[in-house]
């Protein structure tokens, strides 16, 4: 039996990992009346990820646009974190530390010499680095590190603690959560009009915005010509511990390309040592593997030997949620009422704040702002949905 709620909401947000939660949040502040819709809201990806801002070392040919993105959002970060902070009473673990990407062989070196010279086209703030200099800056580096490009502007945050502060801030502001799944999408007269909840409830919502991950496209009820192009690439990511003998550990993020895999050590200011990341097509599964586990060893050793040392706390996989082109999708899609922010692939910590201000403007105005316009979910046809998952997921970040 269904029950039904009886004053609509202004939004309703379905998925409640750190875009659906702050996406909520900023439409809380901004007047409207909000609810979100997820079992575990702050849970997924925001448990896995490594939580890297990596505008710069993460820049690829032919992501100019989300470049700028990628940069308009990292810039907010500081007043986005101190705003968050304020608002929850909760610490992000926000870190201003900058990142060395450093190269072992000569294949990595000139791999990161390709990356510097895109930087600098680019306008990029980086500076190389000879494999000495690399270790004045981290001492626990390989004596075979060959060179590196160090990135001053490249910060990292805690994503779980991150996701704990935006639920708080979510829960103080108003937002009305749920704490359910939502099964189907309601459409009445050619025009999203809420959700149906596995509880029964019956939420109804003027606009619907969902932000489920990699499950984006498989929510019930979505029309064939708005299914959403997402999806999931599992990423393995460890986490290690520096006993207060050893720190500091590493001063900043440190990672490099090994064989053609990226592999990166994020140190965070209570001792814990995130490694990262596995990239593999699987589908939904999120099995940790013997394999992921020890490449991802493998490769951190070649960079920093001492972590061996190192107590291994835990092993986790994720999901990031792919778009075609890898960058989000972002607003409305073609059934009125149902928006869309989703597909941030190996950019959705980063992307946090922008996402926020861009879905807000969107929900209030019916516009997306200027940055965001290149990422309208229109720009992709639909495709048919990928086969339905069977196991348990995360959404990585
Ligand atoms: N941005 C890091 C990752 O997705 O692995």
């Amino acid at each position: 039996m269904h029950s039904s709620e009886q004053r609509p909401y202004d939004v309703l947000v379905i998925g409640g990992g750190i875009i659906g939660l702050v996406t909520a949040w900023r439409a809380a502040q901004r007047g409207l009346r909000t609810a979100l819709a997820d079992p575990e809201p702050g849970g997924g990806a925001a448990q896995v990820a490594a939580g890297m801002l990596a505008a710069v070392t993460e820049l690829h040919y032919g992501e100019q646009t989300l470049l700028g993105l990628n940069l308009a959002s990292a810039r907010r970060y500081p007043q986005f974190v101190a705003e968050l902070e304020e608002a929850s009473g909760l610490d992000t673990g926000y870190r201003a530390c900058g990142t060395l990407a450093v190269a072992l062989d000569a294949d990595d070196r000139a791999h990161l010499r390709e990356l510097h010279a895109l930087q600098r086209q680019s306008g990029l703030t980086s500076e190389w680095l000879s494999g000495r200099d690399c270790r004045r800056l981290e001492p626990m580096l390989a004596p075979g590190v060959r060179g590196g490009l160090r990135v001053d502007g490249d910060h990292q945050i805690d994503p779980r603690r991150l996701a704990a502060a935006l639920l708080a801030a979510c829960e103080r502001g108003g937002v009305a959560l749920y704490r359910t799944t939502a099964e189907r999408l309601s459409v009445v007269r050619e025009r999203a009009a809420g959700a149906l909840l596995a509880d029964g409830t019956e939420v109804v919502a003027d606009q619907v915005v969902l932000a489920a991950g990699s499950l984006s496209g498989r929510l019930a009820g979505v029309p064939p010509e708005v299914l959403v192009p997402v999806r999931p690439v599992k990423g393995q990511v460890l986490r290690l511990t520096v006993p207060r003998a050893y720190a500091p550990f590493l001063n900043r993020t440190v990672r490099a390309v090994v064989r053609g895999s990226h592999v990166y050590l994020v140190p965070r200011e209570n001792g814990e040592l995130v490694v990262g990341a596995t990239t593999e097509e699987l589908g939904w599964d999120t099995t940790v593997t013997a394999g992921g586990v020890y490449e991802l060893l493998r490769d951190a050793h070649e960079l920093v030997p001492g972590i061996t040392e190192l107590p291994l706390t835990e092993t986790r996989a994720g999901l990031r949620p792919a778009s075609p082109d890898n960058a989000p999708l972002l607003g409305p899609t073609a059934l009125p009422g149902l928006l869309l922010a989703t597909g941030h692939y190996r950019n959705g910590v980063l992307l946090t704040p922008v996402t926020g201000d861009a879905m807000a403007t969107v929900l209030t105005t019916g516009e997306l702002p200027q940055e965001a316009r290149p990422f309208t979910p229109r720009r992709f046809p639909a495709v048919p949905p990928p086969p339905a998952p069977s196991v348990r997921q995360e959404q990585l970040v």
